[in-house]
């Protein structure tokens, strides 16, 4: 069957790699697989004061979440951690308590950066809070993508071709992944 993936990019930049990273990612995806890119830039900063008349940018995030099959995240460390935006998302989205947005669907992380660590503490935070939104994270492969200010050509595509080996066999893999864990909402 198909699968609808939401794609969340953790960079709010025009040029942002890890958007053209993500974008490398749907062209290299198995049919099996749909995808939207989900824009978390609108999202006022949670405030539980205004669960009980929530802005409309939280209502809309929410609803596009929910009917998703799968989630992938692609993003950028800042700080060694994850964006504020995209933490401030995954905060949007789990509420209010007991509905959450996120709940049991499959997802994958990938995260990008110049530096030689490939984002790995953003990587691994974003996972901690997976595990609390009972967010079954493929545990492999693993995606910390270094260097990724040298891996696009003009045209977007990724230029090295072990990368792009390495990043096809990752969606085949989540591909199975999502087969494997979602509940068909
Ligand atoms: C960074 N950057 C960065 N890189 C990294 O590898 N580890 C880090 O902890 C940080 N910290 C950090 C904090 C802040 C506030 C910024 C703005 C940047 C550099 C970052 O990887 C680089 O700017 C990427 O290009 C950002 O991703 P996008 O926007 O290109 O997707």
């Amino acid at each position: 069957g198909t699968y609808t993936v939401g794609v969340f990019v953790g960079s709010l930049r025009k040029d942002s790699l890890n958007l053209k990273l993500a974008k490398a990612l749907v062209e290299l995806a198995p049919s099996e697989f749909k995808f939207e890119f989900v824009d978390i830039a609108p999202l006022p900063h949670y405030n539980e004061d205004e669960d009980a008349d929530p802005p409309a940018a939280w209502k809309e995030f929410r609803e596009k979440v929910k009917p998703l099959d799968a989630l992938l995240f692609v993003t950028p460390e800042y700080n060694r951690s994850v964006p504020g935006v995209l933490k401030n998302a995954l905060d949007v989205g789990s509420r209010p308590y007991g509905q959450s947005a996120w709940e049991g669907k499959p997802a994958a992380v990938v995260s990008a950066s110049p530096g030689g660590i490939g984002g790995f503490g953003a990587n691994h935070h974003l996972r901690q809070s997976l595990v609390f939104l009972n967010v079954p994270a493929m545990q492999q492969p693993e995606a910390y993508i270094g260097g990724a200010n040298k891996l696009f050509d003009e045209n977007g595509q990724i230029a090295n071709d072990g990368t792009r080996k390495f990043l096809h066999g990752f969606m085949d893999a989540f591909a199975h992944w999502v087969e494997l864990h979602a509940k068909r909402v």
